[in-house]
């Protein structure tokens, strides 16, 4: 049986006649430790009641977004950002399109929409149906957005019909959640990372900073939350919502950001510096808003406190020192920054990206690094959580070795 402890799945359910076996994906999901929250298309309670699925997973079914007493309890947008995993079963060929067209006209899309996790779907009908050409183009554009497909399956339909077009077994569905949901690697490990730029003052309207999303440190703490990792994750002004089961702590200057981190520091097993930290601060701001004059002014700059070397330099040598994880945001030289970086921090692995230029680095969903350690280094690029989980992948196998569980 998949282990599905510390997950939250969002099991979406669409209205055919397989929607029945939707209440044992729904058992599947609880017995291997999930918390399973479910959203209906309307035709879904036409086929099994929503108090089905309240007895199974302990909490009311989402049916009706419109309804004021369900949005304020559960809601689209709190299952959204909950969900590790959205799973739609059955998948009918009408929710298949809505999906696909981004609509929003039910429970089951409306989530779907909320949700930026994994997504898989379940197709369910018959076989004529899941032949035609708008059914599979359907399917074809939501798989070429990211989106995961397992079955159908083919058999005996409800229909009479013989082939494609079954639900896939209950126990098929939960074996391919677990695999998209990916390991647990990180519990029990306390992970503390640094995200987005920092804002340091020159007067009350004026401040040096950078153009640091906070995407990247928050995809981190992000995956490694579904890792299974305590989260504590210490951000710069961004415009992203707190990821689930992370605790943010929200700070301004290199400063704060470095008293934050110093507050976690003590007990961590891994950090990640993914923080685009301002080196330097005006020497000398000031509690009131500077009057422009004619003449040139000139700004005397100091140095911030070096977050990443300071960790590193408090644990580096040590047995069992924590892993330290440390980037580089270069616009040449990229390797020979990276490996300088990786010694004077102190460093275990330094996350390499070229800055400036699209696709990489600030601000995109995207990102192209180059992993260096010690002894070796790989490219990866695809979405910051992809970046994100490649990461975390090599921090892992340094842990494991280095603190064993
Ligand atoms: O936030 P996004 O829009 O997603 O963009 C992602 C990113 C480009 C910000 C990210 O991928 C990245 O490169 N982050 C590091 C940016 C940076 O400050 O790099 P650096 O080479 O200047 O600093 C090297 C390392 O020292 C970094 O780990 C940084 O967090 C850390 N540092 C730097 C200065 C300082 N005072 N304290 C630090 O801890």
């Amino acid at each position: 049986m998949s282990d599905f402890t510390g997950r939250t799945i969002v099991l979406g359910v669409g209205g055919g006649i397989a929607a029945y076996k939707a209440c044992e994906v729904a058992r599947l999901f609880v017995k291997g430790g999930g918390a399973v929250r479910v959203a209906m298309t309307e035709a879904a309670t036409r086929f099994v009641g929503p108090l089905t699925f309240q007895a199974l997973t302990g909490a009311a079914p989402l049916t009706d977004v419109l309804d004021a007493a369900q949005d304020r309890t559960y809601g689209h947008l709190e299952l959204g950002r909950a969900a590790d995993l959205l799973v739609v079963a059955p998948a009918t060929a009408d929710l298949i399109a809505r999906l696909r067209m981004g609509l929003a006209n039910d429970a089951v899309t409306t989530v779907a929409l909320a949700c930026d996790c994994p997504v898989l779907l379940a197709p369910a009908m018959n076989t004529r149906m899941w032949a035609n050409p708008a059914v599979r183009d359907n399917v074809a554009m939501l798989e070429k957005r990211g989106w995961h497909v397992v079955g159908p399956s083919s058999g005996a339909l409800a229909d009479g019909d013989i082939g494609p077009g079954r639900l896939a077994d209950p126990e098929e569905i939960a074996a391919a959640a677990a695999r998209l949901l990916g390991p647990r690697d990180l519990t029990g490990r306390k992970v503390v990372v640094t995200a987005g730029p920092t804002r340091e003052p020159i007067d009350p309207v004026r401040f040096i900073s950078n153009p640091s999303s906070g995407k990247m440190g928050f995809a981190v703490a992000k995956v490694a939350a579904r890792r299974g990792a305590r989260v504590v994750l210490v951000s710069g002004p961004v415009e992203l919502h707190d990821p689930p089961k992370v605790k943010v702590v929200r700070v301004g200057t290199a400063e704060e950001m470095a008293a934050a981190v110093e507050e976690e520091a003590n007990d961590l097993d891994l950090f990640v510096a993914a923080a685009a930290v301002s080196d330097y601060r005006p020497r000398d701001s000031v509690s009131q808003k500077k009057k422009k004059g004619d003449e040139d002014e000139a700004l005397v700059l100091t140095r911030t406190p070096d977050i990443l070397a300071g960790v590193g330099k408090r644990h580096s040598g040590r047995a069992g020192a924590p892993v330290i994880v440390g980037f580089a945001a270069e616009t040449e030289g990229l390797l020979e920054n990276a490996k300088k970086k990786l010694q004077a921090k102190k460093c275990d692995l330094v996350v390499a990206n070229k800055v400036g230029r699209p696709g990489a680095g600030f601000s995109g969903d995207r990102n192209r690094v180059v992993l260096v350690g010690p002894g070796e280094r790989a490219n990866v690029e695809g979405t910051k959580e992809e970046v994100a989980e490649a990461i975390l992948d090599w921090a892992v196998e340094l842990l494991d070795s280095r603190r064993p569980r």
